[in-house]
């Protein structure tokens, strides 16, 4: 694999993540979302909704009733990461969240399975066995906006190259050792 300029590798960054909004078989289309927790971190697998290069910004949905929540409104700092193993190319990024209630039009047009998903017990709570399908609770559906302050990318290239990316220097980016 040929060596990639310090822009090239960030623009191969945005072309995925820019893909993963769209296609729902592309591995950009699951990032890890990770907060922390009262008890630590914690990372869970979320739908890449939207994501705007120019805004440094990427959207995902949740239950405002689940765990990562109020894990949010308590300390807003997360990270996310996306493995892109065809590209051979590592995501990790910081940023800075911020929680919303989600659009009411938009949750009106997902389907009633989908809107399910902002109902009944609390995520991770016990129940006593697999609950019935609820309605969905439209107040439930809430925004999670990351709005990133780094970027770091490991490309498995020979040799493997390594940058970062920081929103405070206008994500000039850097090489570091991978
Ligand atoms: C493929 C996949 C996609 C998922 N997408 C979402 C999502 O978009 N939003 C969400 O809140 N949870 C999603 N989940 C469930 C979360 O991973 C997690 O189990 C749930 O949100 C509870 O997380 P919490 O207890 O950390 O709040 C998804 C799980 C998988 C496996």
């Amino acid at each position: 694999m040929t060596e990639q300029t310090l822009t090239g590798i960030l623009d191969t960054v945005w072309q995925h993540i820019l893909r993963g909004t769209a296609d729902r078989h592309h591995p950009a289309r699951h990032p890890t979302l990770a907060t922390i927790g009262p008890d630590g971190p914690e990372a869970r697998t979320l739908v890449l909704r939207a994501a705007s290069r120019s805004d440094g910004a990427l959207d995902l949905f949740t239950d405002a009733a689940s765990p990562k929540a109020a894990q949010i409104i308590a300390d807003p700092r997360v990270a996310l990461h996306i493995w892109l193993p065809k590209a051979q190319l590592q995501i990790r990024a910081r940023a800075i969240a911020t929680l919303a209630p989600g659009d009411p039009a938009l949750f009106a047009r997902l389907p009633p399975g989908a809107q399910a998903n902002y109902s009944g017990a609390i995520p991770g709570a016990p129940i006593t066995g697999t609950s019935d399908r609820q309605v969905g609770d439209a107040s439930r559906f809430s925004l999670i906006r990351c709005h990133l302050s780094l970027i770091d990318a490991l490309l498995l290239a020979d040799p493997h190259q390594r940058a970062i990316y920081r929103a405070s220097d206008d994500w000039q980016g850097g090489w570091v050792a991978p």
